[in-house]
């Protein structure tokens, strides 16, 4: 219960791992919640309906939102002026909007890269330009999702890897700045996660579709959760309570599940055993 009684942001926080963060923190009794999102539509009814758990479980919760799109900067300067008319201070900072690809390095195009950098590095980026203030009286900690494919990359998650790992870079950047101000920066990796989803997400993108002619066809393997590889879905509120775990303990970096650590290191000692080890648990 390391969050009660605190003010939380949660930048994604109407949807997939970003709603379980904020509903862990509502059970742990928060004191302010602030989901940031684009949609306000749905802000707005995910609102609601946290403040109707904590209010049936007798909490005494503040939950507002900001509609924003941080990949886009006066957006979230404007956020950052929101967020100041909202709360005076903020103990933890989560920056959890993202998005996952499928496709080949052949395949990958100048702007699908760029789109994958905006939703996943210039959003954290803005996050931190913008909220990072409101975190140095209270000596908070900011939590930048990232994922196994910081670490890694597997074969045909498209441009993933290659965005995960700048805000790979980005996060130890900015924990080394801001550890001057007593903000720590936590990076947290988490392998893929069970959701209602799972398998059909990326059927909508083209290298999905089987009939397009000339379009190089991935392996049906490659559509799934982590891209086919052999770990199985984490539980999503499980790990939003690890996740917090992990912040409250001011980790610089949380790799979950915990025996990926050893691929890492493997990978460290010996890029050909790190390979192989890869390729085999990918196929
Ligand atoms: N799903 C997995 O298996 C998995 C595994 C490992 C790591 N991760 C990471 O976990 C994070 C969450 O993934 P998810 O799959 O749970 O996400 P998701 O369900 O797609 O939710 C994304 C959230 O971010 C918001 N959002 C998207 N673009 C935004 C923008 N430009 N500005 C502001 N808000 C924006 C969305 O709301 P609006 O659309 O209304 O803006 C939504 O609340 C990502 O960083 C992802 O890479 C996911």
């Amino acid at each position: 219960m390391g969050w009660t009684g605190k003010t939380a942001v949660v930048c994604g926080g109407s949807s997939g791992l970003g709603l379980s963060l904020a509903n862990q923190l509502v059970a742990q009794g928060v004191k302010h919640l602030i989901l940031i999102a684009r949609d306000p539509a749905r802000l707005y009814l995910v609102v609601e309906q946290l403040r109707k758990e904590a209010a049936d479980n007798g909490r005494q919760a503040i939950i507002s939102s900001i509609q924003a799109d941080l990949t886009d900067g006066e957006s979230a300067r404007l956020a950052g002026i929101e967020l100041g008319k909202q709360a005076a201070g903020v103990d933890i900072l989560i920056q959890a909007v993202g998005l996952s690809d499928r496709g080949t390095i052949e395949g990958l195009t100048r702007q699908r890269l760029m789109e994958l950098i905006d939703a996943n590095v210039v959003v954290s980026l803005h996050a931190i330009q913008q909220f990072q203030p409101f975190l140095r009286s209270s000596r908070g900690v900011i939590v930048l999702i990232g994922s196994l494919s910081s670490l890694f990359a597997p074969r045909y998650l498209g441009g993933y890897s290659i965005a995960k790992h700048a805000l790979a870079g980005l996060a130890q950047q900015a924990r080394l700045e801001l550890s001057e101000q007593g903000v720590a920066v936590v990076l947290c990796c988490p392998g893929p996660i069970q959701r209602a989803d799972a398998g059909r997400r990326y059927a909508g993108l083209p290298q999905a579709k089987s009939d397009l002619p000339g379009e190089a066809i991935l392996p049906r393997e490659a559509m799934l959760p982590g891209g086919g590889a052999k770990i199985s879905g984490l539980n999503p509120d499980e790990l939003a309570n690890q996740i917090l775990d992990a912040a409250h303990r001011r980790k610089p970096l949380s790799i979950i599940p915990k025996r990926a650590w050893w691929l890492r290191l493997i990978s460290c000692l010996s890029p050909s055993w790190g390979d192989w080890l890869l390729l085999k648990k990918t196929q």
